[in-house]
C-alpha cells in the first residue's frame, strides 16, 4: 500500500494542524486552545496500515489524554561543582585569610513542574545555568552531587526508566556526515522501532517525519561536515531531533533546540515540539531568545540567573508577575527581552538579583494558594504509562504491561541480532560512501608490501638469507600493527555518536561491539591477501600453496589482533594524538621483545612477562616455524659454517681443508655436502620452541577477542556520559 502523507499532515505541516483546514494562519493558531490534541506516532502508524481508518474521535482521545496526564516535577534541585581554591599572590605575601569559596553553586533550589501537553522552556542569559537545569532534570548528573528530586507523577524516576522514555537533544549535532537525512532518520527508526512493525511502517514513519519536520527538500542530501558540502545548520539540527523522537518518547529534553537557526527555521522546530507534546508528551527544553511566535507556543517558562530560579510559572503570568513587582512590561516590548534585560540589570547592578528571587518566593507561594485545585487528578505512573502506551506513544514493542514498572517496556526495541545487523549495514555504508579511508589503508598495505618484496627479493638459503629471513618475518609481521593505527580516529569520532545512542538505549552496547568486529573482518581478509601476494613469491618463501596459505591466516591473525588492539586503546584513550602516541610506542616493545631483536632465552627475567604479553611475539614465531618446518631442507651445508665469520672471505679450496681438519678434530665427517644446520635448529636457536605453529596461531586470535572484551568493558565504563 503506497503511504500518503497529505493524509497526516498539510504540506507544510508544521504551520499548519494535521486534522482541520491546512489554511489556517498562524494567528489562529496561537490562539488556538492550548490542549487541543495531535495523533501519536501509533495513530499515525494505524492510518498508514489502512487508509479507511479515520483519526481517531479528538473528542476521546481528549479524554484519553486527560485521564493519563504526566507530570514531571522536581523539587529543590541544587548542585553545586568543587572549582579549585583561588590563592592570589598578594594574600599569600601578607598571610590573609583564604576567603574564596571552593563551591559553586550552579543551581540553587530549583522547583517546577511540567505537565503533558506543555512546552516548558528555560530561559537566561549565558551561563545561567539552563544546560545544567536540562541535565539534572535528565538524571545525566551524578545522583550524589544533586540533591533534590525529579519526580514523574508522584513517584521517584529511576535511571533505567527514565532512558526508555524520555530523549535527549543535545546542543551539538553528531551525525554521520556521510548518510542522506532519510537514511539517517531510517537507521534511527531501524534501532528504536520494534521488530514487530514492518519495514514498511517504519518507512512511512520517517516520511511522516521528514515532513512533519520540514525536511522534505533535503531528505536525499548527506549531512555533510567541514570537508563535504551538506545540508544546511537548520537542516541539521531538525535531523538530530528527528532522530531522538521517532520513538515518540515520553519526555523529551532538549537543549537549546533553535540556536543558531533564522527565525523561520526556529519557529518550525518549536512548532514541531508543540506537536509532540500535544500528543502526550512533555517537552522541556532551554532557548536563549525566542522571537514573539516562539513565545506563543511556549506553555511554561523558567527564568535562570546565575543558578537561581527568577521566574517559574506559566507564560501568560509573566506580565502579571512583572507588574506586581512594580515593574510593569512596557505595551510595545517583548516580554522576554524584557525580561532578559531586567535580569541582566539587577545581575551587574550592585544589589544584585536576590530582591527579585525573594520577591518570586512569596509570588508563587500565592499563585500556589490559588492554583492547588488544578494540581489533583493524577495517574499512577504505571498506569499512565500503559495508557499512553496503548494509546500509541513510545513505540518500543510493548505488548505485556505486567505489574513490574521498569518491565511495562522493554529496555531495547529490538533483540540483540537486529542491532547487529542494522549496525553493520550503517558502518558498511559509511564506509561505501568514504573509501578513501579504507583506500588508504589499501595503500599502505601495498606500499609497505612492494618495499618490502623489492628490498628483501628472491631470498636464498644462505646463514645470511635466512638473517634477512628473520628481518623480513619480524618487520612485515609488525606492519600490519602499525597500518591498524590509522583507523584510530575513525573509532573516535564514532565514539561520541555511540555515547549518544547507547545513552538513551538506542542499541546495547554489546551489539556495537560485536557489530564492529563481524564488520572488520571481510576487510581484513583482503589487506592479507593483498599483502601475503605481493610479498611471499617475491621475497621466495617456503612451503608452497600451503606455506601460503599458512602464511596468509597469520597475517590476518596479526591484522585481527592488531585492530581489536587498537580499538581497544579507542575505547580507553579519548585523544587522537594521545592515541597515535600509545599505540606507536607500545608496539615498538612488543616488537623489541617479540624475540627478534634478543631471543627469549636471553631476556633479562624481569621483562620476560613482557615477552609472553608482545603481541607480536606470536604470529612472528608462527611464520618462523611456517618457513623452517620442512625436516628435509638444508639451510647451512659443508663449508657454508663459514659465512658471516671472518673466515667467509677466504678461497673455496681453502674452506674445504679446514672443514676436513675440523672434521678430523672433532672426529665426525663433515664434507661440503654435509648438513649442519636444519629448519629446527634455526628455530631452537632464535628461542622458537616454546609453542607450535597452531598454537601460535590460536593464541593471536584468542588475544583479539580478548581485546574486544576489554573494548566492550571499556565502553561499559567510559561512557556513562554523566556529570559529576
Ligand atoms: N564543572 C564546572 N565547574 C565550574 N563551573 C561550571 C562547571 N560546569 C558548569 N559550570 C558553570 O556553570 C554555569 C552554568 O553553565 P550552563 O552550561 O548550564 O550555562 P547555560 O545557561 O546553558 O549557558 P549557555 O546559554 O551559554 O549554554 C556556567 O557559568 C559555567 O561556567
Ligand atoms: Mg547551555
Amino acid at each position: 500500500m503506497s503511504f500518503d502523507t497529505t493524509s497526516m499532515s498539510s504540506d507544510l505541516p508544521f504551520l499548519g494542524p494535521r486534522s482541520g483546514p491546512s489554511s489556517m494562519d498562524l494567528q489562529q493558531l496561537s490562539r488556538r486552545p492550548k490542549h487541543h490534541v495531535s495523533p501519536t506516532l501509533g495513530e499515525l502508524m494505524q492510518l498508514v496500515g489502512d487508509s479507511n481508518v479515520v483519526v481517531p474521535n479528538q473528542n476521546n482521545v481528549f479524554e484519553t489524554l486527560h485521564s493519563s496526564p504526566f507530570v514531571l516535577s522536581f523539587n529543590n534541585l541544587t548542585y553545586s561543582v568543587k572549582t579549585p581554591r583561588k590563592i592570589t599572590l598578594s594574600n599569600a605575601l601578607n598571610g590573609g585569610k583564604i576567603s574564596v569559596s571552593n563551591t559553586k553553586v550552579l543551581l540553587d533550589d530549583i522547583s517546577g513542574e511540567a505537565r503533558e501537553g506543555e512546552i516548558m522552556a528555560v530561559l537566561g542569559a549565558s551561563g545561567s545555568g539552563k544546560s545544567t537545569l536540562i541535565d539534572a532534570l535528565a538524571n545525566r548528573i551524578a545522583k550524589e552531587r544533586l540533591k533534590g528530586s525529579v519526580m514523574l507523577n508522584g513517584e521517584v524516576l529511576e535511571s533505567k526508566l527514565l532512558k526508555v522514555i524520555s530523549a535527549y537533544v543535545m546542543q551539538d549535532d553528531l551525525l554521520f556526515p556521510m548518510l542522506t537525512v532519510e537514511e539517517t532518520l531510517m537507521f534511527s527508526a531501524e534501532f528504536r522501532l520494534p521488530r514487530t512493525l514492518s519495514k514498511a511502517k517504519k518507512k512511512a514513519r520517517v516520511q511522516a517525519l521528514i515532513d512533519q519536520l520540514g525536511l522534505r527538500n533535503c531528505a536525499k542530501t548527506v549531512i555533510g561536515d567541514e570537508g563535504h558540502r551538506g545540508v544546511s545548520g537548520g537542516e541539521r539540527r531538525r535531523v538530530s531531533i528527528g532522530i531522538d523522537i521517532i520513538h515518540d518518547p515520553i519526555v523529551l529534553f532538549l537543549d537549546e533546540p533553535t540556536s543558531g537557526l533564522d527565525s523561520t527555521s526556529a519557529y518550525m522546530v518549536v512548532k514541531v515540539l508543540q506537536r509532540i507534546a500535544q500528543s502526550g508528551s512533555i517537552v522541556i527544553m532551554s532557548i536563549h531568545q525566542p522571537s514573539y511566535r516562539i513565545m506563543s507556543l511556549l506553555d511554561k517558562l523558567i527564568f535562570l540567573s546565575r543558578g537561581q530560579m527568577v521566574f517559574s510559572d506559566n507564560t501568560s503570568k509573566l506580565p502579571e508577575f512583572f507588574a506586581q513587582l512594580g515593574n510593569p512590561i512596557p505595551e510595545n516590548e517583548d516580554r522576554t527581552e524584557f525580561a532578559l534585560d531586567y535580569i541582566r540589570e539587577l545581575e551587574i547592578s550592585g544589589a544584585g538579583t536576590k530582591p527579585l528571587v525573594d520577591f518570586y518566593k512569596s509570588w508563587s507561594r500565592n499563585q500556589n494558594r490559588e492554583t492547588t485545585l488544578f494540581q489533583g487528578a493524577k495517574m499512577s505512573l504505571k498506569d499512565a504509562i500503559s495508557a499512553s502506551i496503548s494509546r500509541g506513544k513510545l513505540v518500543s514493542g510493548a505488548t505485556n504491561i505486567d505489574s513490574n514498572l521498569s518491565s511495562t517496556v522493554p529496555t531495547f526495541a529490538n533483540p540483540f541480532w537486529v542491532e547487529v545487523v542494522v549496525i553493520a549495514k550503517r558502518s558498511m555504508l559509511n564506509s561505501w560512501r568514504s573509501p578513501e579511508l579504507y583506500a588508504i589503508r589499501l595503500g599502505a598495505i601495498v606500499v609497505t608490501g612492494t618495499i618490502l618484496a623489492t628490498m628483501f627479493r628472491n631470498l636464498d638459503n644462505t646463514p645470511r638469507g635466512i638473517q634477512e629471513r628473520l628481518g623480513f618475518f619480524a618487520f612485515a609481521m609488525s606492519t600490519m600493527f602499525y597500518t591498524c593505527a590509522e583507523a584510530i580516529p575513525v573509532f573516535l569520532q564514532e565514539r561520541y555518536i555511540f555515547m549518544r545512542e547507547t545513552a538513551y538505549n538506542a542499541y546495547r552496547r554489546s551489539s556495537y561491539v560485536v557489530s564492529h568486529s563481524i564488520i572488520a573482518i571481510p576487510s581484513l581478509i583482503f589487506l592479507s591477501f593483498v599483502f601475503a601476494c605481493i610479498t611471499f613469491w617475491a621475497v621466495g618463501l617456503a612451503g608452497g600453496s600451503m606455506g601460503f596459505f599458512t602464511f596468509l591466516m597469520f597475517i590476518f591473525a596479526s591484522f585481527w589482533v592488531g585492530s581489536s588492539f587498537v580499538t581497544f586503546l579507542s575505547g580507553v584513550v579519548a585523544h587522537v594524538m594521545l592515541g597515535y602516541t600509545v599505540v606507536v610506542a607500545v608496539l615498538a616493545y612488543f616488537l623489541l621483545f617479540s624475540g627478534f631483536f634478543i631471543t627469549r632465552d636471553r631476556i633479562p627475567a624481569y621483562w620476560l612477562w613482557f615477552h609472553y604479553i608482545s603481541l607480536v611475539k606470536y604470529p612472528y614465531q608462527g611464520v618462523l616455524q611456517n618457513e623452517f618446518d620442512d625436516p628435509n631442507k638444508c639451510f647451512v651445508r659443508g663449508t657454508q659454517i663459514f659465512d658471516n665469520s671472518p673466515l667467509g672471505a677466504i678461497p673455496d679450496a681453502m674452506k674445504v681443508n679446514l672443514l676436513k681438519s675440523i672434521s678430523r678434530t672433532l672426529g665426525v665427517n663433515i664434507t661440503s655436502s654435509t648438513c649442519v644446520t636444519t629448519g629446527a635448529d634455526i628455530l631452537s636457536k632464535q628461542g622458537v620452541t616454546d609453542i607450535d605453529k597452531w598454537g601460535c596461531f590460536w593464541v593471536t586470535i584468542a588475544l583479539g577477542f580478548l581485546f574486544r572484551i576489554l573494548f566492550y568493558f571499556a565502553l561499559l565504563v567510559g561512557s556513562k556520559n554523566k556529570r559529576r
